[in-house]
């Protein structure tokens, strides 16, 4: 099949290499020159594992191509996904302009019935938005058809060659025919391809991260509890989440949720529920014990350590997530900001955010190539974001390049009794 994707971020670019790689010939479309041409040299603008290669492949085989001319990609494509951003605006509610924006193109564009896909996380009623405007500018043929994506970055490319389910919100059968076939290379093993309303499929994306992020604020409260009461998360942890209506995932406590999806999300659905005169309480509180937590870790070290000023701090992990350079809502921009407030000398490593942490704290604070040079000198470590190289360090040699052998974890990486066994005095979320 003929593909145009429009934007080329986490999800345009994930979805254009992996729709290549299954056999269609797609072209990817951003109006951001630069990125654009660092793609077309084979060059990744974001870190995602696989994604060069996977895309190096596919231009290789000349079924990926990137361009930022977009009339011509839609007139050359037979389904056009929008993948642009949805950046959360003033009032907390999702901003539709670049999806509207490039609805208006398509259409202008269009030369014959094309299927336009909404892939951006949008809010109910933008299916009809879409449709309205390409209305207005073409008397060509077309299905709007919203189809949102459930991948996670650090884990894109598997999540989405193998995804749980794929939702598609189609209200026409042509439309809905194009989507299936265009999926079924994904969904071999099994995985359901869900056809529903456009309305239910947009709300089903804002429903999935809000339920994700408030088991994450649960589990941080009751983290926080613990420490209050004596009890041990991890414990309490395995407890609830071998219950099946409970499950493992999403139940790890820390330093707060980040990222360009869950606290967008999540303000979004308040508002669009608040648009309609209801009230999400819940969602009010997830968000509010996220704020919170993400000042623990902090309030934490400023206790135990005393004034901060002048004290050197390590920080292990700047990406809101391992395995991404995104550093967008990251719970280490608070951290850092206030141990800096406070006078501390800040120095940090990221095995990939270090040139995105470089934009946002310029020369304030140090940046390091190993995590062991961050630790020279260090009153102490703050751990913040749980990349796998950090799980299994050589502890004697960080006894021996720290000035004290204190570690604040902020994703519980060690246990206590392993860190008394140590010598190392041990802060970590729910434990005492
Ligand atoms: N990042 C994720 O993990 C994830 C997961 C699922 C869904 N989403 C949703 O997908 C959407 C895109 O997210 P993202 O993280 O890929 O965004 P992003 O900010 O990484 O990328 C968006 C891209 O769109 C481009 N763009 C903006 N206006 C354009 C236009 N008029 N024409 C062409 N290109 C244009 C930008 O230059 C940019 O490259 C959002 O709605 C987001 O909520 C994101």
């Amino acid at each position: 099949m003929k593909l145009a994707v429009v934007g080329t971020g986490y999800v345009g670019l994930v979805a254009g290499a992996c729709f290549a790689e299954s056999g269609n010939d797609v072209v990817c479309v951003d109006t951001n020159d630069a990125k654009i041409r660092l793609l077309r040299r084979g060059k990744m603008p974001i870190y995602e594992p696989g994604l060069e290669e996977l895309v190096r492949r596919n231009m290789t085989e000349q079924r990926l191509a990137f361009t930022t001319t977009l009339a011509k990609a839609v007139r050359d494509a037979q389904v056009i996904f929008i993948a642009v951003g949805t950046p959360q605006g003033e009032d907390g509610s999702a901003d539709l302009k670049y999806v509207l924006q490039v609805a208006r193109d398509v259409a202008k564009a269009m030369n014959g019935y094309k299927v336009i896909v909404d892939k951006s996380t949008v809010p109910v009623g933008t299916s009809e938005k879409v449709r309205d405007v390409v209305r207005k500018e073409t008397t060509h043929p077309f299905s709007v058809v919203s189809n949102p994506e459930f991948l996670k970055q650090g884990a894109a490319i598997e999540d989405f060659m193998k995804p749980d389910r794929v939702v598609i919100g189609a209200e026409d059968e042509r439309a809905r025919a194009i989507m299936l076939e265009l999926y079924e290379p994904f969904t071999r093993t099994g995985a359901p391809i869900m056809v529903m309303d456009c309305a239910s499929a947009e709300l089903a994306k804002y429903a999935a991260n809000a339920m994700l992020a408030t088991r994450i604020s649960f589990m941080n409260e009751v983290a926080n509890v613990c420490e209050l009461v004596g009890a041990d998360v991890d414990q309490v942890r395995r407890a609830i989440g071998s219950d099946r209506r409970i499950g493992t995932s999403f139940l790890f406590p820390g330093v707060g949720y980040g990222g360009s999806c869950f606290p967008k999300d999540v303000q979004a659905m308040m508002r669009f529920a608040s648009d309609k005169k209801y009230d999400f309480k819940i969602l009010n509180a997830v968000e509010s014990v996220n704020k919170l937590q993400k000042t623990r870790l902090f309030a934490k070290m400023k206790k135990q350590l005393g004034p901060l000023k002048g004290k050197t701090i390590a920080i292990w992990g700047l990406a809101f997530k391992p395995r991404t350079d995104d550093m967008r809502e990251a719970p280490a921009v608070p951290l850092i900001e206030a141990l800096v407030e406070a006078g501390a000398k800040v120095q940090a490593f990221d095995p990939e955010a270090a040139p995105v942490a470089k934009g946002i704290f310029g020369s304030s604070i140090s940046y390091t190539t190993t995590a062991y040079d961050a630790l020279k000198g260090a009153d102490a470590l703050a751990i913040v974001t749980e990349w796998n190289e950090f799980r299994t360090p050589d502890f004697e040699r960080m006894r021996t390049l720290m000035r004290s052998p204190v570690i604040f974890d902020g994703r519980n990486l060690f246990t206590p009794e392993q860190m008394k066994q140590q010598e190392f005095t041990y802060h970590s979320i729910g434990r005492s």
